[in-house]
């Protein structure tokens, strides 16, 4: 196992030790309510289901990387998809398996490192990553968009959402500014400790990036940039005034010009299509 694959298996085994089965449970058991507002606010399932694509899995045999703590995974399942769910942490496999056992999916979990596992060509209609491409390394992320090309069927589709950084500008003045859990750059000892524990590997997140990599294993790619004035929410104290701002600015975000929303992006789909034969 490479460097960054165990870093990353460190890191999410103990953060998902932590989590609490039941809240997965209980968001799978009304999992259309929740749906419905997790599009309108939050940034990656508002990104991730852009398109209406909620009402586009059904029979569909979809294969998500980087589960988590697993909810995608099984929303997808009950939306009618037939869902094979992968991360390195063995927790998310435990958790899925747990979930399908109280809400009755069946959902596949499987725990390693998606490059050594086989699978049939062509045999996948989705290939989902939310927040999952920006944790690999660039020599992982070229193995691994290699493999999803492989797998995805000729009409199949691959969704990656993911953070976008392209502006400098904006990215070192995101440094500056405190968020929970992480501190500013400014505050040396800190910031070096957050980043000594910090998953994320040193590499390109622009939307120039994606694309390059993109389409050097597709023909299509698409990009949305997404939450250029939703990112202010950071700022604004959890709770219900900070859920309504987001809704507020993921509908207005639509009306601004392209070269804004890619510049002030902090988050963007990547949508790849038709892989080269
Ligand atoms: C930011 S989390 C996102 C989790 C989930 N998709 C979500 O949206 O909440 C990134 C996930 O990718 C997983 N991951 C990181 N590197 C991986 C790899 N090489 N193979 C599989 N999973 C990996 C981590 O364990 C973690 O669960």
């Amino acid at each position: 196992m490479g460097n960054n694959i165990l870093t990353n298996k460190e890191h999410y085994d103990s953060l998902y030790s932590k989590t609490q089965v039941q809240t997965v449970v209980d968001k799978a058991q009304s999992f259309e309510e929740f749906l419905d507002d997790a599009i309108q606010t939050d940034t990656s399932w508002h990104g991730l289901y852009a398109g209406n694509s909620r009402n586009r899995l059904k029979g569909k045999r979809i294969l998500e990387l980087g589960s988590g703590d697993g909810l995608n995974a099984i929303i997808m399942c009950l939306l009618g998809g037939d869902v094979t769910a992968i991360d390195i942490s063995e927790v998310t496999e435990k958790i899925i398996k747990e979930v399908n056992r109280q809400v009755g999916t069946s959902v596949e979990a499987l725990t390693g490192d998606f490059c050594l596992m086989e699978f049939k060509s062509e045999s996948f209609d989705f290939i989902i990553g939310k927040a999952f491409l920006h944790h690999l390394t660039h020599e992982l992320e070229f193995e691994y968009l290699k493999k999803v090309a492989k797998l995805l069927k000729r009409e199949g589709e691959a969704r990656f959402f993911e953070p976008a950084m392209n502006s400098k500008i904006l990215d070192f003045i995101r440094w500056l500014i405190p968020v929970p859990g992480r501190p500013s750059l400014l505050n040396k000892r800190a910031f070096k400790e957050w980043k000594d524990n910090d998953p994320h590997p040193e590499r390109d997140n622009s939307s120039q990036h994606y694309e390059k990599v993109g389409k050097l294993y597709f023909e299509e790619v698409q990009i949305a940039f997404i939450g250029s004035i939703e990112r202010i929410c950071r700022l604004i104290p959890a709770g219900k005034f900070n859920r309504r701002f987001r809704r507020w600015a993921h509908r207005i975000e639509t009306r601004l010009p392209n070269w804004f929303r890619y510049l002030a992006a902090r988050s963007q789909l990547i949508i790849f299509r038709a892989a080269h034969i």
